[in-house]
């Protein structure tokens, strides 16, 4: 397993069956998904990506004077899922975005299904839950990333 950055339309495998199981490819695509800025990882698992992640430009509301970025669209294949892939993504994500951006905290929105996987990574809850709609009910989190 190695994990490396890919291209936005690399994460579309897993994406769309992880998390737009019932939409078309088309709706896997996020704003910022293609700005210079923006990052992606892949697992790569015999030549194929099992895991994503997406890092995006996009400040954070709650954090205004901190440097920020939204992380978004992080999945593993269902078949590969509870194996420690996805924290092993966070991991690095944080890691790079802190050395070569001095990137000082990341955000999100949540899953609610999701966020004992963030807690046990260190992410931090704000706020109350909230809808969206056809996808379900989310919270934002946050991690300030220490040198
Ligand atoms: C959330 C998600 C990305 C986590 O990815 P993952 O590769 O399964 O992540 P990990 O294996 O590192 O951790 C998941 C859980 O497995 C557990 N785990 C890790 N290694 C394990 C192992 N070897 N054996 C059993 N369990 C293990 C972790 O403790 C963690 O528990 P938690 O759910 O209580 O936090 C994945 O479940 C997923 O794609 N879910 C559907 C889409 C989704 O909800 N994405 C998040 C949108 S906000």
């Amino acid at each position: 397993m190695t994990i490396k950055s890919i291209s936005a339309n690399e994460t579309f495998t897993v994406r769309q069956p992880v998390l737009r199981p019932d939409r078309p490819i088309e709706d896997c695509c996020f704003e910022l998904d293609n700005h210079a800025s923006s990052l992606h990882l892949g697992m790569e698992f015999n030549g194929e990506i099992i895991a994503v992640l997406s890092a995006l430009p996009i400040k954070c509301e709650n954090f205004p004077n901190l440097k920020s970025m939204r992380l978004r669209g992080i999945a593993t294949l269902h078949a590969f899922q509870k194996k420690g892939l996805g924290s092993q993504l966070m991991i690095e994500v944080e890691k790079r975005l802190l050395k070569l951006k001095k990137i000082k905290l990341l955000w999100l929105n949540a899953r609610i299904s999701a966020k004992p996987f963030y807690q046990n990574l260190g992410y931090e809850t704000m706020g109350e839950t909230f809808n969206i709609q056809g996808v379900g009910d989310h919270q934002f989190m946050y991690k300030k990333l220490l040198e």
